[in-house]
């Protein structure tokens, strides 16, 4: 017997490892030093009070933002710095805490828009409306339906997205996410504005996505029952730093967690 790792721990488990990651703007620290190893096929949590630095640390992720120091990975390639168009093509999605949809278009041009195209080989069967690309748009309009029909929004087809009430609009946002076949979704409050009914089917889709379409998740919310019920592994920051992080029981019980958030409580 020689002495190795216990095979139940690989060297190497993360889909995306970042280290060290660090953001600041003009002297602030937004984001400080964080790390992670986020495992294939997990829903993880990253919690905290306003302005520690959770949409940071996605901009970053998803290459909306330049780290001031520290590295990225996904799957075992280094991504840090790539700009977002191309850290959304490698597989990483994401949606908005301020819902971002083309509001004058309809529920499903919305969807489509996201959707994976051959775009080197499309263009000219674009320009010329050939069998090829009407053919290519009918099976999009069928696959961004099966979409709207899992999120629940396939009677709103038609209906301009600005005119959605606010939670269908969510849904909507992610039912694009997913039109991009991401390995990883980033969500930044996705049950934002819902009422307990529509987060309660949030959470199922959630684990759907997960379960179904073998979609990792990391997400951010406020609503800490959402987290602790949802989320296999959390992460709490405050003022950019990372104080904790572990399974939802060790994070629940942990007293700088409990400060942190009596302390927001207190100026809320
Ligand atoms: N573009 C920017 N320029 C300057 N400061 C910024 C910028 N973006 C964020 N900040 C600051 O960085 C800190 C972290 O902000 P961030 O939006 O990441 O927090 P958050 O955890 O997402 O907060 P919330 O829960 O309110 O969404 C805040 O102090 C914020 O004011
Ligand atoms: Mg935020």
């Amino acid at each position: 017997m020689h002495a190795t790792r216990p095979t139940a721990e690989p060297a190497t488990t993360g889909l995306m490892e970042v280290r060290g990651l660090s953001k600041s703007f003009r002297g602030l620290q937004a984001l400080d030093g964080y790390s992670l190893d986020l495992r294939p096929l997990t829903i993880h949590g990253v919690i905290g009070p306003n302005g520690a630095g959770k949409t940071t640390l996605f901009h970053l992720l998803s290459g909306f933002l330049r780290p001031s120091s520290g590295t990225i990975s996904f799957d075992g390639r280094d991504i840090t710095g790539a700009p977002a168009y191309r850290v959304a093509r490698l597989g990483i999605g994401r949606t908005f805490q301020n819902i971002r949809l083309f509001g004058d278009l309809s529920v499903l041009e919305n969807v489509m828009v996201g959707m994976r195209r051959d775009d080197r080989a499309s263009i000219l069967a674009t320009l010329l409306s050939t069998p090829s690309f009407r053919r290519r748009e009918a099976e999009l309009e069928a696959a961004a339906m099966d979409l709207l029909i899992l999120f629940g929004l396939a009677r709103a087809r038609d209906r301009p997205a600005r005119s959605l009430p606010y939670g269908d609009q969510r849904r909507l946002e992610l039912a694009r996410a997913v039109g991009l076949q991401p390995r990883v979704l980033l969500l930044d409050e996705p049950n934002a504005g819902m009422n307990p009914i529509e987060t309660r089917e949030l959470l199922e889709l959630i684990r759907r996505l997960r379960d179904e379409l073998a979609i990792t998740i990391v997400l951010v919310a406020h609503d800490i029952p959402l987290v602790m019920g949802l989320c296999e592994r959390i992460q709490v920051l405050n003022y950019g730093r990372l104080i904790a992080e572990g399974d939802p029981a060790s994070v629940r019980a942990n007293p700088d967690v409990i400060s942190a958030y009596l302390g927001t409580a207190r100026h809320a």
